[in-house]
């Protein structure tokens, strides 16, 4: 599941994505984190696509994660509370395979950053591959919106191949459907 959950983030914090410097790395699967390390790129790869996070991106980019997360945080009312060390970007080049998230990323917050409206987002209503493409449910994003999507529900990307697009995104080990609620009793005055 993904929905829209606001549209006042625009451009209230900005990144010069061309003028990121980090490097690039390959995931393989099983490999931990090196706390310690310096900003990078994790890229997960496939002849469809790739899907690219930054690691670490508040080592470099400290005025832009505190600025994202403390938009969070408003948004929220401190109901769940959001760090900027965990404030990173992705972004994504041609298909996705449909998929479930890894590392504990139930659900996650993202934002339209550049051209996150040239590509699908799908879901399964039923979170199983059986009938995925006759069954899924499309989505589509645009900059500067807010977005809350269910990663342990599988979902998956089509876009075009050449285009990256770019979110903001927030991971959390929280399930969709009770961050929704937190989000539906700031609306009901709560
Ligand atoms: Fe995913």
């Amino acid at each position: 599941m993904i929905r829209l959950i606001d549209s006042s983030f625009n451009n209230r914090v900005s990144i010069d994505l061309d003028g990121i410097d980090m490097p690039l790395f390959a995931h393989v699967y099983g490999c931990s984190l090196d706390y310690s390390a310096e900003p990078f790129w994790m890229r997960y790869a496939s002849p469809f696509g790739s899907l690219t996070f930054s690691r670490f991106l508040y080592k470099k980019y400290p005025d832009f994660t505190k600025g994202v997360a403390e938009y969070l945080n408003g948004l929220f009312k401190s109901k769940i509370k959001f760090y900027h060390e965990s404030v990173n970007i992705f972004y994504t080049e041609g298909d996705i395979v449909p998929h479930r998230d890894e590392s504990g990323r139930v659900s996650s917050i993202n934002i339209g950053l550049k051209n996150s409206d040239v590509a699908i987002t799908s879901y399964s209503p039923t979170n199983t591959l059986v009938r995925y493409h006759e069954d899924k449910v499309d989505f589509q994003c645009v900059d500067g919106a807010t977005y809350l999507l269910n990663t342990s529900n599988i979902h998956a990307v089509s876009g075009p191949r050449g285009v990256c697009r770019y979110m903001i995104t927030y991971s959390l080990g929280i399930e969709y459907a009770t961050v929704l609620d937190m989000l539906k009793q700031d609306l009901n005055g709560n």
